[in-house]
């Protein structure tokens, strides 16, 4: 029989659908804890190395510390360094962001090396050499010593990187690795479900991520605010677009019933970079805007400052490309999805949902 289904059915709005130790998100309270320890505890005072540690310890039952990860991702980095004129060609001609998914889907596993770090140490050399062609340049080779926000950044800057420009990206990394059953996790735990290997995961969460629903979004935070422009723009500006029905990039949340923790960690790490380019204060005065306007718009629907408003801040300080927003999101959120599919790989089964049939039926 045809059964129409709710709006909160069609989305799977707070349906479980894989037990895990790896992340939580409690939207009531506006909490998010990563591998035990809430999200402003880890930002600015762990590494993304010993984040990524703790992730694959809790997926896998591993024992690996921060510095077997920093070894582990810094060989990665140059092994994918030495691929690049394999995984190149296949991007020819494309934007950053759908280079990138061409080039992770030419990534492949290699004897005896364990797949999730061949993924996160490849994909931000695969970023930064994609950032450098589009501006004309070769990639940069990686120092296989360095940390892994360093060298990222040192690669796709082409410069020598500031201390306090790395902690921002450490922070970053960290702050955005993992996020419960998010919609580009759900993706790489869905195919990880049917046995596919990481590889298969992992491009699938990554072409979940580039929608502007998700990942996509920070890219269109700038552009909302080179369109805003001055002070004086805010106000009509934010009406218009919510006159129209435009949906406002960096706002609302599937899960968050209040402000996203990420939003707060992120402007902490904001203020600790002290970047000249980074109109914080202009910033701030879109953002209480758009919440009252948002909140006068819709009483019943709380709509808050997610993460993705203070990251297109953070990445565009420092220097990264707008364009390259969504793969170094990637970067970071790999760690998670290698985390889940090989939680989903070792603990789940295959997710295979149902649906319900409102088409035609047979006659007779
Ligand atoms: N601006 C204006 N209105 C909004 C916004 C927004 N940012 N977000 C939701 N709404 C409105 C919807 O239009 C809807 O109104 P309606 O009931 O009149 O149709 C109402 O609020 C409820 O929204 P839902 O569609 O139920 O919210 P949902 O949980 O499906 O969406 C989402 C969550 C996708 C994040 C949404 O808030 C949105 O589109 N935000 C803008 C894009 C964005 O910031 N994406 C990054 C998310 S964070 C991340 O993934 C890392």
């Amino acid at each position: 029989m045809n059964m129409h289904l709710t709006k909160s059915q069609i989305g799977l709005d707070g349906v479980p659908a894989a037990e895990t130790v790896l992340s939580h998100v409690d939207g009531e309270r506006g909490e998010l804890i990563i591998a035990g320890e809430h999200v402003a505890d880890l930002a600015g005072k762990s590494s993304f190395e010993g984040v990524t540690a703790r992730l694959w310890n809790g997926a896998a039952g591993k024992s690996l510390s921060e510095a077997n990860v920093r070894a582990s991702l810094g060989a990665a980095r140059e092994r994918a360094f030495a691929r690049l004129p394999d995984l190149l060609p296949a991007t020819r001609g494309m934007s950053i962001v759908d280079g990138f998914r061409a080039a992770i889907a030419g990534l492949r596993g290699e004897n005896g090396l364990e797949h999730e770090a061949t993924i996160v140490g490849a994909f931000p050399v695969i970023a930064a050499a994609l950032v450098r062609r589009a501006r004309g340049s070769d990639p940069i080779a990686p120092d296989p010593n360095a940390g892994h926000a360093a060298d990222t950044l040192r690669m796709l800057l082409g410069r020598k990187v500031e201390p306090r420009e790395v902690a921002a990206l450490d922070a970053y990394l960290v702050t955005v690795c993992d996020h419960g059953m998010n919609a580009s996790t759900f993706t790489a735990r869905v195919i990880a479900s049917t046995q596919a290997d990481l590889f298969a995961a992992i491009t699938g969460g990554y072409c979940a991520l580039t929608g502007p629903l998700h990942g996509g979004a920070p890219e269109p935070v700038l552009e909302m605010l080179d369109a805003i422009g001055t002070r004086e723009r805010i106000k009509p500006w934010v009406d218009g677009a919510l006159a129209h029905g435009e949906r406002l990039m960096g706002f609302g949340h599937r899960v968050y019933r209040v402000r996203d923790p990420r939003a707060d960690v992120l402007k902490i790490a904001i203020e600790r970079l002290e970047a000249s380019g980074a109109d914080l204060p202009f910033a701030g005065e879109v953002e209480a805007y758009i919440r009252e306007a948002l909140r006068k718009k819709n009483p019943e629907r709380p709509l808050e400052t997610n993460v993705e408003f203070f990251t297109a801040i953070l990445l565009d300080a420092l220097e990264i490309p707008r364009q390259a927003f969504t793969p170094i999101f990637a970067t970071a959120r790999a760690a998670g999805w290698t985390a889940h599919a090989l939680e989903q790989r070792r603990t789940g089964r295959l997710i295979r949902p149902s649906s319900s049939y409102v088409g035609a039926m047979p006659k007779g």
